[in-house]
C-alpha cells in the first residue's frame, strides 16, 4: 500500500479530492464509494470547492453508501441516508437517483445485506472506496475480528463505537443504536482503488497497526495490505506511531507527478 503523510486534515481533503476529479475525468459516471464520519468531510468540502469552481463536472457521478444503521428510518437526521445527502449529495448538486445504499429500515435485514451487495455489482463495482478508520481498526463497521472475507452484513457495535459516536446523538449513547448494515471487508476489498483518510493522533496506533502490523482480523483495516491499489492518506498526527514515516515520505516526495495516488 501507498501511505502519504500530508501536514493537516485539509491537505489529506484536497488531495482525494484531487483523485476523485482526476477519476472523474477519466469516467464521468465513476460510481464513488463514500464514508462517513468527521474525518472526510475535508475530502467533501475540497470536491464541493472543485464543482463551484467548475474544475469537475459530476452530474453523472454516482454515490455508494458505506454502512447504515439498522432500525433508523431513512428521513432520521443522524441515519447515514440522511448525513450523506447533507454532506455529500447535496453540496455537489446530485439528485437522490444518484445514490444507492441499503435500507437499514428493512425488516428482512438479511435480504438488504445481500440485496444490496447485488447492487453494488449490478452498478458495476465501485471505482473509489474512501474509508475512514476507527480507533480500533474498523472500517465501515467492520469491528475487530470480522473476517476479511466478510460481505455486507449485520453487525454489533462495540461499546467504543457506541460511546464514539454518540456525539451524533446528542452525547445521549441510548440513542445509539446497536447495530448496523455494512459492507463485509471481502465487499470493500473489490473497489477498484482503496483510499483511508485518518487523521488526529488518536488514529496513530490504529494506523501504525494498519500499516506495518501483520494482516490479521484483529485490525480489520490491516485488510487493505491485500488489496493491489490501496492508499493511506494520513496527518503528521496520525502518522506519528509510523516507524517507516520517512520512507514513507521519500517515496512519495520522488514520485513521478503523472502518478498521482
Ligand atoms: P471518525 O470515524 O472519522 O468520526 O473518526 C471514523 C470511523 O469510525 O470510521
Amino acid at each position: 500500500m501507498e501511505v502519504v503523510i500530508v501536514p493537516d486534515a485539509a491537505a489529506g481533503g484536497e488531495l482525494i479530492a484531487e483523485a476523485m476529479t482526476a477519476l472523474l475525468r477519466r469516467k464521468p459516471d465513476a460510481l464513488l464509494g463514500v464514508a462517513t464520519g468527521s474525518t472526510p468531510l475535508p475530502v467533501y468540502e475540497a470536491l464541493a470547492a472543485k464543482v463551484s469552481a467548475g474544475a469537475v463536472d459530476v452530474s453523472r457521478a454516482r454515490i455508494a453508501q458505506l454502512d447504515e444503521y439498522v432500525g433508523l428510518p431513512a428521513e432520521h437526521p443522524e441515519s447515514y441516508r440522511s448525513v450523506l445527502r447533507r454532506q455529500v449529495l447535496e453540496p455537489l448538486g446530485l439528485a437522490a437517483g444518484a445514490f444507492m445504499g441499503p435500507d437499514g429500515a428493512a425488516s428482512d435485514v438479511q435480504g438488504a445485506c445481500e440485496a444490496y451487495d447485488k447492487a453494488l455489482a449490478e452498478a458495476g463495482g465501485v471505482d473509489l472506496q474512501l474509508l475512514g478508520i476507527g480507533t480500533d481498526g474498523h472500517i465501515g463497521f467492520n469491528e475487530p475480528c470480522s473476517s476479511l472475507a466478510s460481505r455486507t452484513r449485520i453487525k454489533t457495535l462495540t461499546e467504543q463505537t457506541r460511546v464514539d459516536n454518540a456525539r451524533f446523538f446528542d452525547g445521549d449513547i441510548k440513542q445509539v443504536p446497536h447495530h448496523v448494515i455494512t459492507q463485509g471487508i471481502g465487499t470493500i476489498l473489490q473497489a477498484r482503488h482503496l483510499v483511508l483518510l485518518a487523521t488526529g493522533e488518536g488514529k496513530a496506533d490504529a494506523v501504525a497497526a494498519t500499516v506495518e502490523g501483520p494482516v490479521a482480523a484483529v485490525c480489520p483495516a490491516s485488510a487493505l495490505q491485500l488489496h493491489p491499489h490501496a492508499t493511506v492518506v494520513v496527518d503528521e498526527a496520525a502518522a506519528s506511531e509510523l516507524k517507516l514515516a520517512d520512507y514513507f515520505r521519500h517515496t512519495y516526495a520522488n514520485k513521478p507527478d503523472w502518478q498521482g495516488i
